[in-house]
C-alpha cells in the first residue's frame, strides 16, 4: 500500500447499521473439499435465513466469484491465497454493511482462513468445516472434475494433487457423508439461535 493513502473515518459505523437490522452481522465461512457440499449447504442456509428469519444475507460462492471478480486467478497456491484474500476483503465490507455473509470456498490453507478471521471484529467470523471423506467426494463428483483430475487433465486439484488443510479449531463441523442436508443447516441455525445472532 502507498504511504500516501489516508483512510477517512465516516460517521456511520457497523453498529449504526446493525441498529436498524434485526440481526447481528456475521461471516459464516464454509470450507471443505470440492464436492463436500459447501454450496448446497450455503444455498439452503441462505434460503432459510431469508424466508424464515428475515435476515439480510449475501452468498459468495467459489465458481461464481471465479467467473467474475477473480476470473484472472488459477489454482496455484499463490492464486488460491489471492482468491481468499480478495474474498475476505469483500466479505469484510459486507459484514461491515451489517449483513450475514455466507461463503463457500475450498479455502484449503489454514493460514489464509486465519487471515480472513483477523480482518473481522472478534466473534464475527465462524469457520465451518464441511467435512466429507475424499473417497465420498470423489464418488459424488457432481462436476466430473475428480475423474478429470485422476486422468491428469486438471493439474493441482485439491485432495488429489494439491493439499487441503482441515480446520484446526473451527466453530462448527458438519459431517455431510453422515448427516442429511437439513440437519447440517439446522446445526448452523441452532448455533445462530444459541448465540442470539437473530433478534425479533
Ligand atoms: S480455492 O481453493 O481457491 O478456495 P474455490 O473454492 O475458489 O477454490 O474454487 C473451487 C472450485 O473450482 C471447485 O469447486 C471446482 O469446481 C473448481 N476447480 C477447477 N479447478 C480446480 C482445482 N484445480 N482444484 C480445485 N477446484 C477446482
Amino acid at each position: 500500500m502507498s504511504n500516501h493513502i489516508i483512510p477517512h473515518q465516516h460517521p456511520i459505523s457497523q453498529s449504526d447499521r446493525t441498529l436498524i437490522m434485526h440481526h447481528q452481522p456475521l461471516l459464516i465461512w464454509l470450507t471443505g473439499l470440492s464436492g463436500s457440499g459447501k454450496s448446497t449447504i450455503a444455498s439452503a442456509l441462505e434460503l432459510r435465513l431469508n424466508k424464515e428469519f428475515g435476515v439480510h444475507t449475501y452468498l459468495l460462492d467459489g465458481d461464481n466469484i471465479r467467473s467474475g471478480l477473480n476470473s484472472d486467478l488459477g489454482f496455484s497456491d499463490f492464486d488460491r491465497e489471492e482468491n481468499i484474500r480478495r474474498i475476505g476483503e469483500v466479505a469484510k465490507l459486507m459484514v461491515d454493511a451489517g449483513l450475514i455473509v455466507i461463503t463457500a470456498f475450498i479455502s484449503p490453507f489454514q493460514r489464509d482462513r486465519d487471515r480472513v478471521r483477523s480482518l473481522l471484529p472478534s466473534g464475527q467470523f465462524w469457520e465451518v468445516y464441511v467435512e466429507c471423506p475424499l473417497e465420498i467426494c470423489e464418488q459424488r463428483d457432481p462436476k466430473r472434475l475428480y475423474a478429470k483430475a485422476r486422468l491428469g487433465q486438471i493439474p493441482e486439484f485439491t485432495g488429489i494433487t494439491s493439499p487441503y488443510e482441515a480446520p484446526q479449531n473451527p466453530e462448527l463441523i458438519l459431517h455431510t457423508a453422515r448427516d442429511p442436508l437439513e440437519d447440517c443447516v439446522n446445526h448452523i441455525i441452532q448455533k445462530l439461535n444459541t448465540e442470539n445472532i437473530m433478534r425479533s
